[in-house]
């Protein structure tokens, strides 16, 4: 159990295209438990191992109500293997661009497979919320912020934003 420190924008790591593991052994299942205390210490409902320095292909979800049990997932290798022609909007943000909050319009049902916790292939038609959170963090694995799937104008804004956020904070981004 360890809380991990969370990179933000504009760590040039957030770009990086994540490694897929090669099987879900104790050192992955270590990570996804600790990403999972990182995401709820945050807090937040969905976290990429990119975020804490890890380029593999591993994400934890829980999007279950803040009154509701928990309801951890816990991925690796993640691909969708459908998305529906319908699209929906959700106010998305993100732990590594934190206080920013834009609207994003995506596909509003996913089916997505890949291996859980215990190494086994598991899929998951999502829909609504969680549709769009393995999508922004499957995004994550690729590369990809939230803040691309935004206009251009709107993207330099918040880019700039934290450029010099970092630089005011006298970081080594
Ligand atoms: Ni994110």
């Amino acid at each position: 159990m360890a809380i991990l420190p969370i990179i933000e924008l504009p760590d040039p790591r957030l770009r990086l295209v994540s490694e897929p593991v090669p099987a879900v052994d104790a050192a992955v299942r270590q990570l996804m438990d600790d990403m999972l205390d990182t995401m709820y210490d945050a807090p937040g409902i969905g976290l990429a191992a990119i975020q804490v320095a890890v380029p593999k292909r591993v994400l934890v979800i829980d999007v279950a109500k803040e009154d509701a049990p928990p309801a951890p997932l816990c991925v690796a290798n993640p691909e969708i293997v459908w998305a529906s022609d319908e699209k929906n909007v959700y106010q998305e943000g993100c732990l590594s661009i934190p206080e920013y909050y834009e609207d994003v319009e995506r596909p509003q049902k996913v089916r997505v497979r890949f291996l859980n916790r215990d190494g086994q292939i598991q899929e998951i038609e999502a829909d609504g919320l969680l549709a769009t959170c393995f999508q922004h963090e499957i995004d994550h694995l690729n590369g990809v912020l939230f803040i691309d799937h935004l206009s251009r104008l709107k993207r330099d804004r918040v880019q700039k934003k934290f450029v010099k956020a970092a630089r005011l904070r006298g970081g080594d981004e």
